[in-house]
């Protein structure tokens, strides 16, 4: 059986900083809130002439140049948003222009927050199967244009920002153990985008003054435990199907969507915060993209060795969650 395995991580973070304090000066509500309930001290925001491509191909280059693959060597990628530059071409199509992939195929995914966990997933498929070999997964997600500024309980939580992975076949052991992913449908209607699809088009001034085109968050405290739920079954699924536990685990990257999610979960698999990976407080919830950027920092700053167990986790809007466990 091949091993896929990531050789290459990059991430792309905007300059700009949006932080508790500015949103106090627009919003009724404070610092002191949001860095309790949420445990997000500040997020960054694209600037006005970039796209998710622009971010996304930072994030790309980066992963590229430390694989050492070069953008004509990839055949496939896979780009994970909810908030592509146009839902026509897909998002991935002006990435592979952007940065000269001229040989690759290119698609998105939609999956939310657990976006790169399926996208990783759908490019490990093709290169086991030996179809491709030098694939780039890339999330890039500018969240903050979705939102509705006076809902105080949604845009506190979110941010831009972009991370990519390039994966090939790899050996001695390492790469990607196994990925496993997951949807439910019926959940979907408590984080929506309800408007910009065939439902609501042509869009109309109604369907604007409604913020139709604005992220819904429907009963977040449901989804909270819901999410709880999630994270800790996706975590050891990973584990049972691997024969592993807890313990062979070096660190946990989640989806960063709530400090207080990420507690929950280390309580109900009973171990300690510091085998979580946290930078939710210098980003929010990027959607597809906290996963990635969250891994990136971590080879960055250490945290992750070769030879680690690496267990990456998400759950988010669709319903979706999953998934996949990497030894580095
Ligand atoms: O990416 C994966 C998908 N994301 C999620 O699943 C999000 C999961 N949910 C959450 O993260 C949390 O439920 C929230 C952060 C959205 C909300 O936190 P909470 O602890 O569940 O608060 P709540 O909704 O129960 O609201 C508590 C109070 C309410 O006031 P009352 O009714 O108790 O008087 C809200 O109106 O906090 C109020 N509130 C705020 N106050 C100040 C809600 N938003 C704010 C705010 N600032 N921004």
């Amino acid at each position: 059986m091949k091993r896929v395995g990531i050789i290459g991580t990059g991430s792309y973070i905007p300059e700009k900083v949006l932080s508790n304090f500015d949103l106090e000066k627009i919003l009724d509500t404070n610092d002191e809130w949001i860095t309790t309930r949420t445990g997000i001290s500040e997020r960054r925001v694209a600037k006005n002439d970039e796209a998710s491509s622009d971010l996304a191909q930072v994030a790309a280059e980066r992963a590229l140049a430390i694989a050492g693959i070069t953008p004509e060597e990839l055949e496939l990628i896979v780009m994970a948003t909810i908030t592509p530059d146009t839902h026509c071409p897909a998002g991935a199509n002006w990435l592979e222009a952007k940065i000269g992939a001229a040989n690759a195929v290119s698609f998105d995914i939609t999956a939310a927050c657990t976006g790169f966990i399926f996208a990783l997933s759908v490019a490990e498929q093709y290169i086991k199967a030996g179809i491709y070999h030098n694939a780039l997964v890339v999330a890039s997600e500018i969240m903050t244009r979705t939102l509705d500024w006076t809902d105080r309980e949604t845009c506190i939580l979110w941010g831009d920002g972009a991370g990519a992975a390039v994966i090939t076949e790899v050996e001695n052991d390492r790469g990607i153990l196994s990925t496993h992913i997951h949807t439910d449908g019926a959940g979907g209607d408590t984080l929506l985008m309800p408007g910009g699809g065939s439902k609501t088009t042509p869009i109309s001034h109604e369907s604007v003054d409604k913020k139709l085109h604005t992220l819904n968050m429907i009963e977040g405290n449901r989804s909270f435990k819901v999410a709880v739920r999630r994270f800790s079954e996706a975590c050891e699924e990973a584990l049972s199907y691997n024969n592993l536990t807890l313990d062979d685990v070096k660190v946990i990257i989640p989806h960063q969507a709530n400090l207080r999610i990420l507690q929950g979960m280390a309580k109900q698999l009973d171990i300690s915060m510091d085998k979580i990976y946290v930078n939710i407080e210098k980003y929010g919830n990027i959607s597809s993209a906290t996963v990635p950027i969250a891994l990136d920092e971590a080879v960055k700053d250490g945290t992750i060795q070769p030879g680690d167990l690496v267990l990456l986790t998400a759950f988010g809007g669709g319903l979706t969650w999953g998934s996949s466990l990497i030894r580095w």
